[in-house]
């Protein structure tokens, strides 16, 4: 009666990543009025600077009345459809992408596309660079998100490109090439390499060294590279982030034809924490990209009442600046929160210097380095000790044991509750991690629950 692809299973609404979400929906936690309920940290949401965003809203009425300088503007808005976006809003945004690459490189706005989140646009660069049953390359892990996003409607295959613990999970020329012949063997077609800058799930930028590797790479197979920088406003710590375009910039003279297989995506959902605006973009040095993705987003347009508040947030310099600055420290502190929670249950981290999650070691928890057992220690996490996190296997990681754990979610008391239960729950277990028994079995199960919870 239906499509293929309504009837197909293909989404990946299935994978644990999404399970978590549903088990957290049916019991939420609130300090109050459900304080034994699951603490979601399964999601990459930032909610830690909001006050700073109401509190210009409160002094900027105007922009959310749609109002300019006290007169109305709200017949030209209800009005306005052109899939190029407002303008203003426009140059506000590329103004804010050089910010936060330290004015380093100069974006240009005929270059930049609208679209409704990353989401988006990271589809439409899809339908723009792939035939369905081409392949792109992702490093792994990668954000769970990616394998509806990239090829639930559009065919497009990916090539997962495994990195390891070993090397803090880097890219290096060796494992690109291993990935590159997989696809190969697997009859793909390569058609470009997407990579998440800072990394989503695991927390850390890409160094100049990976990035210069990753063009070498471009350059020789002649493919495309995505640089998916969503998360590039939340580097909090050094090495500094380094994107992309400033490398390509550097090494114009060498390859000018690199530059336009070069795509950038970027939006607000992180770095301004308002995924519910639905604001993402593409830029790319590429017209016929530019102009073929413009055309795109007709199915996915920012409403231009969103792009007028928020050109007038965005040119609001004071505010950026301070925004951008608090917001660091904010995630700084939150991130060294969860680190040396998890320190003192015995647990460790990647080192990491930006995004809204850690990427932590549990492998000394499973009962047996399988992926089976990674599952096992995820639902006892999500159901005795009532916390939603999101295990490495829905992440692609190709090693048993890896969670991610998002922190910005949240307020630091919550944060602490989280930490608590998470000690409580190793401590009560250490006698029998100590005789390397599996780790928890059915029958303490709901007594681990009560003492953590309660
Ligand atoms: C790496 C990455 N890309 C894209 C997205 C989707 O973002 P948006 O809300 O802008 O669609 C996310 C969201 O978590 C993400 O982590």
């Amino acid at each position: 009666m239906l499509s293929r692809k309504a009837s197909e299973d293909s989404h990946g609404q299935d994978s644990s990543y999404f399970l978590g979400w549903q088990e957290y929906e049916k019991n939420p936690y609130h300090p109050i009025h459900n304080p034994s309920g699951i603490i979601q940290m399964g999601l990459a949401e930032n909610q830690l600077s909001f006050d700073i965003i109401e509190s210009w809203l409160e002094r900027n009425s105007d922009a959310m009345e749609m109002k300019n300088d006290g007169i109305s503007v709200f017949r030209e808005l209800a009005l306005f459809q052109d899939y190029h976006g407002l303008p203003a809003f426009k140059n506000e945004l590329v103004e804010f992408m050089a910010k936060i690459r330290g004015n380093r490189i100069k974006f240009d706005s005929k270059n930049l596309v609208l679209t409704a989140g990353a989401t988006s646009a990271n589809e439409i660069l899809m339908f723009c660079l792939a035939n369905p049953g081409e392949a792109f390359i992702l490093p792994t892990p990668y954000y769970p998100g990616f394998d509806r996003d990239l090829k639930w409607r559009t065919g497009v295959e990916i090539v997962p490109m495994h990195c390891s613990s070993s090397n803090g999970f880097r890219i290096t020329s060796s494992a690109l090439e291993e990935a590159y012949q997989q696809a190969k063997n697997l009859n793909l077609n390569v058609k470009g390499v997407l990579v998440t800058n800072p990394s989503n799930p695991l927390g850390t930028t890409m160094s100049k060294i990976e990035l210069n590797h990753l063009v070498n790479f471009a350059i020789d197979k002649n493919i495309h590279i995505i640089s998916d920088e969503i998360y590039s406003g939340t580097v909090f710590d050094s090495p500094k982030f380094v994107s992309i375009m400033e490398v390509i910039n550097e090494r114009s003279f060498e390859n000018d034809e690199i530059s336009k297989r070069v795509h950038i995506v970027y939006s607000l959902s992180k770095d301004l924490g308002v995924p519910g605006f639905r604001v993402g973009m593409i830029y790319s040095n590429n017209e016929k990209v530019v102009s073929t993705a413009t055309k795109m987003s007709s199915f996915g347009l920012i409403s231009s009442q969103t792009q007028y508040l928020l050109a007038k947030l965005l040119g609001d310099e004071k505010f950026t600046f301070k925004y951008m600055e608090e917001n660091k420290t904010r995630l700084k502190k939150q991130k060294e929160t969860i680190v040396s929670g998890l320190r003192n249950a015995g647990i460790r981290c990647l080192k990491s210097n930006a995004g809204l999650f850690c990427w932590v070691d549990m492998k000394h928890l499973l009962s047996s380095a399988t992926f089976e057992a990674e599952k096992e220690l995820w639902k006892m996490i999500l159901y005795g000790v009532g916390l939603n996190i999101s295990p490495g296997s829905s992440c692609h990681c190709s090693e048993p044991g890896w969670f991610r754990i998002c922190f910005a979610n949240m307020s630091q008391e919550t944060l602490k509750v989280a930490m608590r239960r998470i000690k409580i729950f190793i401590d009560s277990n250490s006698r029998m991690l100590s005789i390397k028994q599996p780790f928890v079995t059915n029958a303490n199960y709901y007594r681990t629950r009560k003492e953590i919870i309660n």
